[in-house]
């Protein structure tokens, strides 16, 4: 039975990766299992310099799922690259560190100080949707979004995958612009813009206002936008939004998705992602299924 896949050239040992944010750099998540059960660790947004996040309350809870406004608090690629590397290189696992930046020369300062590290793949995160300035703005335009990846592709020494939003009219013309740009890959989907107001605080649950919607409320969305984009691009897609367990995720994978990222299941499961690679194991066996790219894009 294969369970690899592989992605811009890297080959993973099964298709399930950890969502940016969710896992931190992996440290806690390695006190429940071995993260050598993963395809890839995607480690939490980094910045060319610390940000401290938003001011809190930064979180709310919401019928399936979470609202968040974290803001991209980050220690800043000095500390990551000494600490964090260090910690994922001990695991049979691929690395996937997340970019953040509020201008293109931040987000490309990142990409160059990674050029030289034992880091797999790079993911460019332009859909934060709680940053005020940067982030967002990049997925939201189609020329942006290709002159960022065009940018960061001239500098990166490792494939570029390119995070879309899903706060857009037609994820598809964004998926376009990403791939002119020249993206190795696509990752879908990040937060979908929410609010949710404290009726007897009679204020905002959230100090940002609004807040970015993850959680099993959100999956419809996320693979039909998965299953869209794979019928207008050539490159591979890593699939996430609300993926609890292996039926969702082989939900993705059968949308078209090659890859796929557990995110805030692990809030509530922190063995959620070991959980979703061998729940696939089993559906494989279960339906005889030799090869795990078999699935992929097979609902048209
Ligand atoms: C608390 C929290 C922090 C997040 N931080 C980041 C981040 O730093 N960079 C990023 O690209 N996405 C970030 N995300 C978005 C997730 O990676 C993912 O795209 C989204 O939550 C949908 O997947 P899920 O429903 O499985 O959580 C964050 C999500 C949450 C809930």
């Amino acid at each position: 039975m294969n369970t690899k896949v592989t992605i811009a050239g890297v080959e993973l040992k099964n298709p399930v990766m950890t969502a940016s944010g969710t896992f931190g750099s992996g440290a806690e998540f390695s006190e429940f299992y071995d993260l050598g059960a993963l395809g890839a660790v995607v480690t939490k947004g980094v910045a060319n310099v610390p940000w401290p996040g938003n001011p809190t309350p930064r979180i709310a809870e919401t019928r399936s799922g979470m609202l968040n406004a974290i803001g991209l608090q980050n220690p800043g690629i000095d500390v990551f690259v000494k600490r964090d590397i260090p910690f994922l290189k001990k695991y049979d696992t691929k690395i996937i560190v997340n970019v953040c930046g509020k201008s293109e020369e931040d987000y490309c300062e990142v990409v160059e100080r990674l050029a030289d590290e034992p880091v797999d793949m790079l993911e460019i995160n332009v859909s934060c949707p709680n940053v005020k300035e940067g982030g967002i703005a990049f997925g939201q335009d189609p020329k942006a979004l290709q002159h960022i990846t065009e940018q960061v592709k001239k500098r990166a020494k490792q494939p570029v995958i390119m995070k879309l939003s899903p706060n857009v009219t037609d994820i598809t013309v964004m998926a376009k612009a990403a791939e002119a740009g020249g993206a190795d890959a696509l990752s879908m989907i990040n937060t979908l813009t929410g609010m949710k107001i404290d009726i007897h605080r009679r204020t905002f649950a959230i100090a940002n206002k609004t807040g970015g919607m993850s959680g099993p409320a959100v999956k419809p969305v996320a693979v039909r936008m998965v299953y869209q984009t794979a019928q207008a691009v050539n490159i591979p897609i890593i699939g996430m939004g609300g993926i609890t367990n292996a039926d969702d995720a082989l939900e993705f994978i059968l949308a078209g998705a090659t890859a796929v990222s557990v995110g805030t299941a692990n809030f509530a499961n922190p063995y959620a992602a070991k959980e979703v690679a061998e729940g696939i194991e089993n559906y494989m066996r279960r339906y005889q299924v030799e090869d795990i790219r078999d699935l992929i894009g097979a609902v048209r």
